[in-house]
C-alpha cells in the first residue's frame, strides 16, 4: 500500500471510496500503519478536518478489511472509538502537500456553503499554481494580483515557492476574506512573501471604477491572477470589465491569466465573446507542467493570458 499518497489523499479529505485500497490492510500492521498515516497524523491534532470526513474514511477502511477477508484489529477499533468520542470541532482544515511544503487551509467540504464558492479550493487554482511554480521566473519580485482569491490556495503555494515582489489576495464574500485572513496567518511560517488581502467586488468596480487607494495599488502590478472565476454567466460582464479597467491602470507590459474548469462551454464562450468585444485578446496557455496536486486529471481546464489588442 502506497502510504505516502494515502496520507496525502487523506489530508485533502478525498472521499474514501476514490482511494486504491490495498489488500494488504486485512493484515494487522499494515492497519496500524494506516491509521499512524492518517487519523493518528500529528498535524490533525491542531488542525484537525472534519470529523464527517474522518468517520466515512474509517466506515470505508473497515468494510474494506471485511472485503478483502481480513480482521478489524484492536488499533482499528480503538481509532474508530476515538472519533465517535471526539467532540466535533468548528474549525476544520485540509492540508495540501506541495514540493514539500505543507499548507493548511482552514476550508469547507461542501460545494457552496455561506451562498458561495469561494469556501472550497477548486482545481483551477491548484492548475494554475502548478503551471506558475514550474517556473518561478514568471512572478520572480513581480507585483501580483489575484482576483476572486478564495480560500488563498493559489496565492498560498506561490508565495510558498516563489520570491515574488509583493502579493495582493483580492475577493470580495466576507466570510471568505475572513478565512482568506486566517489562511496567511496558518502559514505564515512557510511564506517567502506574506501577501495582503484586499476586498475587490467586480460589480461595484465595473459600476464605479476603483478607488484611489486601488488605483495607486494596481499601478504597481505587473500580474494579475484568477482562477475559476468564469462559471456564472451574471458575473462575466463585471469581471471582464474589472480586468479591462485593471489592464488600463497597471504597468504597461503586465500580464493576465485566468485559469477555468469548462463545465458549462456555453458559459465558457460567453466569457471568451465578452472578452473579445472589451477589445481583450486571449491566448491559451500551452505549456504542460507537472501534477503537484491531486485532483481529477480529467477535468478540462485551462489558462488564458490575456492582453489588450493592439
Ligand atoms: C469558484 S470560487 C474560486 C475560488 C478560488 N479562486 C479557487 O479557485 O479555489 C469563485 C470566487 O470568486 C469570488 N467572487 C464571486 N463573485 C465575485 C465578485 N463579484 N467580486 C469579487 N469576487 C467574487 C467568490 O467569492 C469566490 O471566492
Amino acid at each position: 500500500m502506497d502510504l505516502g499518497k494515502l496520507r496525502a489523499e487523506f489530508l485533502i479529505c478525498l472521499p474514501a471510496k476514490n482511494m486504491t485500497w490495498s489488500k494488504d490492510i486485512k493484515f494487522e500492521s499494515m492497519q496500524q500503519d494506516v491509521v499512524a498515516a492518517t487519523i493518528r497524523n500529528e498535524i490533525l491534532q491542531k488542525k484537525p478536518l472534519p470529523n464527517s470526513y474522518i468517520m466515512n474514511f474509517m466506515k470505508v477502511f473497515m468494510s474494506k478489511i471485511e472485503e478483502f477477508g481480513g480482521e478489524i484489529s484492536e488499533v482499528t477499533f480503538e481509532a474508530y472509538g476515538d472519533i465517535l468520542t471526539k467532540p466535533v470541532s468548528e474549525i476544520t482544515y485540509k492540508h495540501y502537500d506541495v514540493k514539500g511544503v505543507s499548507i493548511s487551509l482552514q476550508e469547507n467540504n461542501t460545494l457552496i456553503a455561506e451562498g458561495t464558492t469561494g469556501l472550497k479550493t477548486w482545481q483551477a487554482s491548484q492548475r494554475m499554481a502548478e503551471y506558475l511554480v514550474d517556473d518561478c521566473s514568471l512572478l520572480k519580485d513581480k507585483h501580483v494580483l489575484e482576483l476572486g482569491a478564495g480560500l488563498g490556495l493559489l496565492g498560498l503555494t506561490v508565495c510558498s515557492l516563489c520570491n515574488c515582489g509583493s502579493y495582493l489576495l483580492s475577493d470580495h464574500h466576507s466570510s471568505v476574506l475572513h478565512k482568506l485572513q486566517r489562511n496567511i496567518a496558518e502559514n505564515s511560517n512557510n511564506l517567502l512573501c506574506i501577501p495582503s488581502v484586499v476586498d475587490i467586488d467586480w460589480e461595484e468596480v465595473s459600476q464605479n471604477g476603483f478607488t484611489n487607494s486601488l488605483k495607486e495599488k494596481i499601478q504597481c502590478v505587473d500580474v494579475v491572477l484568477a482562477a475559476d472565476v468564469v462559471y456564472d454567466v451574471k458575473i462575466i460582464q463585471p469581471l471582464v470589465q474589472t480586468l479591462l479597467l485593471i489592464i488600463e491602470i497597471m504597468k504597461e507590459e503586465g500580464k493576465i491569466f485566468v485559469a477555468s474548469t469548462i463545465r458549462n462551454e456555453a458559459t465558457y464562450e460567453s466569457f471568451l465573446k465578452e472578452l473579445d468585444e472589451h477589445g481583450l485578446v486571449s491566448n491559451e496557455v500551452t505549456k504542460q507542467s507537472p501534477q503537484l496536486f491531486i485532483y481529477d486529471k480529467t477535468a478540462n481546464i485551462t489558462i488564458l493570458d490575456i492582453t489588450l489588442r493592439k
